[in-house]
């Protein structure tokens, strides 16, 4: 799993040089290559554990492939799209961000931006470069009194308003996950979209790029605008639409635009940077000591407690594995692929809908990572590889099994109270109900049978059904184990239900002749935890 040792680490971006120091200090080998070409880095990648970049290294599909024991790949800074997020969560990769800690910078660049474009201080400066004096060409315009909006009030779009409001602009903008209440407290008036456009002086975007705000602003939003309109993207290329602006910036309904960031980096159209109203920047917004400082000593430090079982804070890919590097998040995820383990040995093979349930209010926000470690005892129980928390949904789909989390704050009175994790085959009587004592993950009732005692998950198990009237099958069982050599470390018995009683016998080592003891039962079966 991603959380073991990690020996060695590629840093394959010119990163600040406290990175490779806090992962040396803490005994990992770091290895610092800048600028390989991409046949290096397929080479150099074979043997290492882990990957540190930026934004330059693209961590492709291919890259992916050919690195033989990558466990995690860690983006010093905030978007992962030049990580293939899948093609690493379907390998079991943890990738790691670190995502506040180029914010301001970004914000810093963005108000820079606006007060750039008001101005057209760039334009200005390199005109006197030029040897001229134009007072007259670069009469600008005020910011106190002009609307910003905001798209995107997140870490970055926030920090914009709060700077802009000190210039007196008015901000609105548009969040679809930022509540109106919360965005009026760092004074941003929430509106849709439709309304937003014509009220606006200048528009800046914060968004990630997704298919939902790729070409956010196009040809029909900048037709909505006020003629005039400046526009600023520091967060990705393709959020306004570059062909869109282009025309907008033609036909004059666009004033004035600040780019950071483009489609395609460098671009090689150079339409828009070579437009006398648009200023540009190389994707600089991250680019200040402190926030390159910030993120190479994030995201060292998230390798460092990696490396030492720690949960990392800034996981992209696997809520499930963060939880697994929690102590109390253990014994429950233990509980889980066990009890995903024992239904594959059961019921197997599992196809079609699982039922996850969570019973207890300490379990209320627990199904999202007790899914995906339930989904890694199923496919390790049908002799899946290389299944870990990270890629165990993802498998299970693909695999032709859905998980369905449900919660429920009630527990049976009969369980006194305990928090419960409860696996259910829809439409069988297949239903394994567990829970965890102290910190071991115990059995509590399997296919509407309880156990009277709970039945710890651990070690190497022996379960067989037999009718509750028939003679104990026990003497010959033991007989059996004695003669492979198996000793018995405890023995569970359930209530019987439907006229038979499942029995459960922890050993001291698996491989016991099945074929022997089922002449003796109705159903056996053997699981090692
Ligand atoms: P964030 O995740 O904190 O905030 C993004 C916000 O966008 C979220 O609140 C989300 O709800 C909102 N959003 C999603 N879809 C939306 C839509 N259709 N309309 C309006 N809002 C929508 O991200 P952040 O850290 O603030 O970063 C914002 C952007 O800036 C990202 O694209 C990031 O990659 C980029 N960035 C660029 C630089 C740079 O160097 N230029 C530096 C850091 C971050
Ligand atoms: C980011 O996503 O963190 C920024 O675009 C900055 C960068 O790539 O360095």
């Amino acid at each position: 799993m991603a959380s073991a040792g990690l020996g060695k680490v590629l840093l394959s971006d010119s990163l600040d040089p406290c990175c490779g120091q806090l992962l040396r200090a803490a005994g990992i080998r770091a290895l610092e290559l800048p600028g390989l070409s991409h046949e290096q880095l397929l080479a150099e990648i074979r043997d290492c554990d882990g990957l540190i970049v930026r934004s330059a290294t693209k961590v492709t599909a291919e890259v992916i492939e050919a690195a033989g024991r990558l466990r995690v790949i860690g983006r010093a800074g905030t978007g992962v799209d030049n990580v293939d997020v899948e093609a690493a969560t379907r390998k079991g990769i943890l990738v790691l961000n670190t995502p506040t800690g180029n914010s301001l910078s970004a914000a810093e660049l963005t108000c820079g931006m606006i007060l750039s474009l008001a101005r057209q201080i760039p334009q200005a400066a390199a005109s006197m470069k030029d040897r001229k004096w134009d007072r007259k060409k670069f009469l600008g315009m005020e910011l106190h009194g002009k609307t910003l909006g905001i798209l995107g009030l997140g870490r970055i779009g926030r920090e914009v308003a709060t700077r802009m409001q000190a210039f007196g602009m008015k901000t609105i903008g548009y969040d679809p996950i930022v509540s109106p209440e919360d965005s009026a407290a760092f004074g941003v008036q929430q509106l849709p979209l439709e309304q937003i456009w014509p009220l606006c002086d200048f528009i800046t975007v914060h968004t990630p790029l997704l298919p939902s705000t790729t070409g956010l602003l196009n040809d029909s939003t900048f037709a909505k605008c006020r003629p005039g309109v400046q526009v600023v993207n520091c967060a990705r290329g393709g959020i306004v639409d570059e062909g869109a602006l282009l025309r907008a910036l033609q036909s004059g309904q666009c004033g004035g635009a600040a780019l950071d960031v483009f489609t395609q980096e460098p671009p090689q159209d150079r339409a828009l940077v070579n437009h006398p109203n648009v200023i540009s920047c190389p994707h600089l917004g991250a680019s200040t000591r402190e926030a390159q400082s910030r993120c190479g000593r994030e995201i060292a430090l998230q390798f460092v407690d990696l490396a030492q079982g720690k949960a990392p804070a800034g996981v992209v890919n696997s809520q499930a594995l963060s939880s697994a590097l929690q102590p109390h998040c253990q014994p429950w995820i233990a509980l889980a692929e066990a009890l995903g383990l024992l239904l594959q040995t059961l019921a197997g093979p599992v196809k079609g809908s699982v039922q996850v349930s969570t019973l207890g209010a300490p379990l209320q926000k627990a199904g999202t990572y007790l899914s995906p470690a339930v989904a890694t005892g199923l496919l390790d129980g049908a002799g899946h590889k290389h299944v870990n928390l990270v890629n165990g949904l993802l498998l299970a789909q693909e695999a032709g099994v859905q998980l369905t989390a449900t919660h429920s704050a009630m527990v049976p009175e009969s369980y006194r109270g305990a928090s419960l994790l409860q696996l259910a085959l829809p439409g069988t009587s297949t239903r394994l109900v567990g829970s965890v004592q102290g910190s071991t993950p115990v059995l509590q009732e399997l296919n509407g049978a309880t156990f009277r005692q709970p039945v710890p998950l651990t070690g190497p198990l022996l379960l067989y059904r037999a009718g509750a009237a028939d003679a104990s099958p026990l003497p010959a069982v033991l007989g059996l184990l004695g003669k492979a050599g198996a000793e018995l470390h405890s023995y569970h018995g359930s209530c019987p239900v439907g006229g038979s009683v499942w029995s459960v016998l922890g050993l001291s080592a698996a491989g016991v002749a099945l074929g022997e003891v089922k002449q003796h039962v109705a159903e056996a079966f053997q699981l090692t935890l």
